[in-house]
């Protein structure tokens, strides 16, 4: 309550010492109505508070004439406190009546307010779906992981030693140029956006213990214009098995468990002879598709062989000792003819609906 509503019975002065005279029964009663109408008058508890507080706190009128009874005579002394107590009385049974009332309201209105509409439709975010190439890669892993290989890691910014000499490529080699490389500025840095992930082959023999058994998938790169069969950067998955006694048809075997997995057990592969440097014998190899649009037909899917010796030696490895056996394929050709995806540059674009064709699956 601000000064110029102070509760009647209390001038300027009078208000913060001395408060009406206790037996001026006109007076209390005054501030007995004043309480009783500031009460009324609150319209939340918080007002109700303040009302409160100017009533019936340290300065309330009927609070400071109360103190006063103390120094009148005895006679004077017991009808000012009756008076005064029964003022004291009406006020705090109106102020706790106005409680009561306020109380109810608040409780009445936060049920209003705070009221949770459980069949109200939730607002929904639209979910996306996770990169089919990804989930690719990951069911080959799988596929691996299954027959106790390792997942191995290289760098997609390789030096050209990892991506070319060490497997065999002669620096004149055609097939450095065959690649299609991105060489990194300087040239004298040696550095290329590795080819693919043969150089991995490298890594992991110089980086692991014997027998050695790693898959590698990773992204690949090279100066391929984009269309719908072609992209500067792409997927690939290379596997690489070095153990004692290891032969062609440990590779042979390996291949079609793996095929049977990916396209069903009626799946089955072929072996082409073929070049690569770092593989001695080389060879194309070929799925049979079983699920191709204009029926059964083999297709192309990545290349294998036996490892070079010169490769074993380059690794540290004595080629006496050991072989091993390593292919790579693409990521993108294998989804593309596997889930009949007919333009590689959906891949890429990142539209939501191409993903979620595959399903949300994690
Ligand atoms: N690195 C070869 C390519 O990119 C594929 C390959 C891997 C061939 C391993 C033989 C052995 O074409």
């Amino acid at each position: 309550m601000s000064t110029s509503e102070r509760p009647a019975g209390s001038t300027e002065e009078q208000a913060a010492s001395s408060g009406p005279h206790p037996l001026d029964e006109a007076a209390v009663e005054n501030a007995v109505q004043q309480a009783l109408q500031a009460f009324e008058a609150a319209a939340d508890l918080e007002e109700l508070k303040e009302a409160r507080l100017a009533h019936t706190g340290e300065k309330a009128p009927i609070v400071l004439a109360n103190r006063q009874i103390k120094d009148l005579d005895k006679d004077q002394k017991k009808e000012a406190g009756k008076l005064l107590g029964a003022a004291r009385g009406r006020v705090q049974k109106a102020l706790s009546a106005r409680t009561d009332v306020l109380e109810a309201e608040h409780a009445e209105r936060m049920l209003i307010e705070e009221a949770v509409d459980v069949t109200a439709a939730p607002r929904r975010k639209p979910l996306g779906a996770r990169h089919p190439l990804s989930v690719l890669q990951e069911e080959v892993s799988d596929v691996f992981i299954g027959m106790g290989w390792e997942i191995a890691e290289g760098p997609e910014v390789e030096s050209e030693w990892f991506n070319f000499d060490a497997l065999n490529f002669d620096p004149d080699h055609p097939a450095r140029e065959m690649q299609d490389t991105f060489f990194v500025e300087p040239k004298s840095s040696h550095l290329v956006l590795r080819t693919h992930t043969s150089p991995v082959q490298i890594r992991a023999l110089l980086g692991r213990e014997l027998p050695v058994y790693v898959l590698c998938p990773g992204k690949t790169f090279r100066t391929d214009e984009l269309d719908a069969t072609h992209t500067p950067v792409f997927h690939q998955f290379e596997g690489l098995a070095v153990d004692k006694g290891l032969t062609m048809a440990d590779l042979k075997g390996t291949l079609e468990h793996f095929a049977r997995q990916m396209f069903g057990p009626e799946a089955a592969i072929r072996l082409r002879p073929s070049y690569f440097p770092f593989t001695e014998p080389s060879a194309e190899l070929d799925v049979w598709d079983v699920n191709a649009k204009g029926g059964p037909r083999w297709v192309e899917w990545g290349g294998c062989g036996m490892v070079n010796p010169d490769v074993l030696r380059a690794a540290g490895v004595d080629p006496q000792e050991h072989t091993g056996f390593a292919f790579g394929m693409g990521v993108e050709r294998t989804l593309m003819f596997r889930n009949g995806v007919t333009d590689m540059r959906d891949m890429i674009e990142g539209d939501v609906r191409f993903s979620q064709q595959f399903g949300m699956e994690v």
